[in-house]
């Protein structure tokens, strides 16, 4: 499990409404700022590869822009078909104003 945080960027460079995509340790991170909490889940859908943040969000659900399938970031659930994997969900901190995640799945 990584104890490495990555920073992603100041609260006044992620506003409500807003996501931003950032690698960590290899893998891309999708981070969002939905009504002032910060949510962070891979960008990557599971049913074929999907870059999830170039979808659309309606509250919490993120519709992958490929076929439609649909994750909750606050879990990373796969909520419908053709996607039935979650989506890996990462821890998300706030210190001084700035925003970080990382890595911890090893
Ligand atoms: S790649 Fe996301 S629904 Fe197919």
């Amino acid at each position: 499990m990584s104890e490495q945080w990555t920073r992603v960027c100041t609260e006044g460079e992620l506003l409500p409404g807003e996501c931003r995509v950032i690698d960590v340790d290899g893998a891309l991170v999708a981070l969002y700022n939905i009504d002032g909490r910060y949510y962070a889940i891979e960008d990557v859908c599971t049913h074929d590869g999907g870059e999830l943040a170039s979808g659309t969000r309606e509250g919490f659900v993120v519709t992958c822009p490929r076929h439609g399938a649909q994750f909750d970031v606050r879990s990373g659930e796969a909520l419908c078909a053709p996607a039935y994997t979650p989506t890996a969900v990462f821890p998300v901190k706030v210190e001084d104003g700035v925003v970080w995640t990382r890595d911890d799945r090893w």
